[in-house]
């Protein structure tokens, strides 16, 4: 379905039945899609059509209802190849973009030695950090960590430092979780490179808050999860340059994954399929094949610039306000706000919000290191979908009034 206006958030809405709700009495003010998004009637209804009308396994079976599954399956690859301006077979279905970080962690992994460097950056977030540790673990491989500055930029001046003939591989946020900055991937990529590392990008917010295109960034990895881009949950995407999916040995050893089993050995699939052992989430796949189908439906940049509005919207209302520090003010940043409330454990924070009807995220946002970087153990944060009104910016910033004075 196209929409008339531009931008119509009326209609966007409507087809989000969640946003309907009320918690607490009051209208739902759902501020943590960074986290989780809802998802709009265009994906539940693909995924319980299948369900009800033509589902089988996939690439197993030569009856009809194989067949249809297998191509619905199949065409969502190809949507998210044509997303992110990628290969169908340079797409690789995981259950999430952890998976992906893991899946590359350890296959490539694999020809890493004691010595080697792996180049992450202090606002990562756990998913791109822990598998990392794995290998220093494993292999003594050194990690070495970009530091953020005070408003939440990368030190990029550093992070060419840290490069030399010692780096294996970059792997690092292309917009944090956290600080909302958009990290100049390009430029990340064409040091890297210049260095002769690969890299790889955890793209799960960049997904959602801008538009990704993996050829003109030339990166070598990206990973996403499908359920921050109003898609499923279950279901992520490791995209990979064709030449470095096909030096990968596989991850998991199951059903597709093969090209012949014997008694005596095996041999592997051609990528993608030599990473996607076992059944996989068919009904989420085809979910996120939908949810991007569905924002192709919507003018993006509108979509984009409603969101910036709306946080901008808030932080110039915070602005005059003692009490409340704002991390990560990065020009260019996306539309996430984090924040602390002087006085108040986030947690209380976000428990008197919700109490509101506003939902936040509060604790560390699987971003340890990063909370301690700005000298923190927690915060609270509210993100901003295409789905949000003003009225809901609004809202939020008279509830977080109602908090501070209950606080103060
Ligand atoms: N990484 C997700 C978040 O930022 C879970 O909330």
């Amino acid at each position: 379905m196209a929409f008339d206006a531009p931008f119509d958030i009326d209609a966007i809405r409507a087809q989000f039945p969640i946003l309907a709700r009320q918690v607490n009495g009051k209208p739902l003010v759902y501020l943590d899609s960074a986290a989780s998004a809802q998802k709009p009637d265009a994906v539940l209804d693909a995924m319980t059509s299948l369900a009800r009308t033509s589902y089988a396994n996939v690439h197993r079976g030569l009856h009809t209802l194989a067949n249809e599954t297998t191509q619905a399956y199949e065409d969502a690859r190809e949507t998210v190849a044509r997303f992110i301006n990628a290969e169908p077979s340079e797409i690789i279905w995981t259950k999430s973009a952890t998976e992906g970080v893991n899946l590359v962690a350890d296959t490539f992994g694999r020809s890493l030695k004691a010595g080697d460097e792996i180049v992450l950056s202090v606002m990562e977030h756990h998913a791109n950090i822990v598998p990392w540790h794995f290998l220093r673990e494993r292999y003594g491989v050194v990690l070495r960590f970009v530091p953020v500055t005070d408003d939440g930029r990368l030190d990029m001046e550093a992070f060419e430092g840290l490069l030399n003939e010692r780096t294996k591989m970059v792997a690092i946020s292309h917009m944090s979780n956290v600080l909302g900055t958009i990290n100049d991937a390009a430029q990340i990529v064409r040091l890297a490179h210049a260095a002769g590392a690969p890299v790889l990008l955890d793209g799960c917010q960049a997904i959602v808050h801008s538009k990704v295109d993996v050829k003109a960034l030339d990166v070598d990895f990206y990973v996403f999860s499908g359920h921050k881009l109003y898609g499923p949950t279950g279901i992520g995407v490791l995209y990979g340059k064709a030449e470095r999916l096909a030096a990968l040995p596989p991850y998991q050893g199951g059903g597709e994954m093969i090209g012949h089993v014997t008694l005596e050995g095996v041999t592997y699939a051609d990528p993608p399929h030599r990473f996607e052992a076992g059944t996989p989430a068919i009904l989420e796949a085809v979910g996120l094949g939908a949810a991007i189908d569905w924002l192709g439906t919507l003018d993006r940049d509108a979509a984009l610039a409603h969101e910036h509005a709306l946080y901008q919207r808030v932080v110039d209302q915070l602005a005059g306000v003692n009490g409340v520090r704002i991390l990560g003010t990065a020009p260019g940043k996306g539309a996430v706000l984090t924040f602390v409330v002087e006085g108040a454990h986030p947690h209380d924070v976000a428990q008197v919000l919700d109490r509101y009807g506003v939902a936040v995220r509060a604790g560390t946002h699987c971003a340890e290191p990063l909370m301690k970087r700005f000298g923190l153990t927690a915060s609270a944060r509210a993100s901003f979908a295409l789905y949000n009104t003003e009225a809901e910016a609004d809202a939020f910033v008279s509830a977080l009034a109602k908090a501070r004075s209950f606080f103060s």
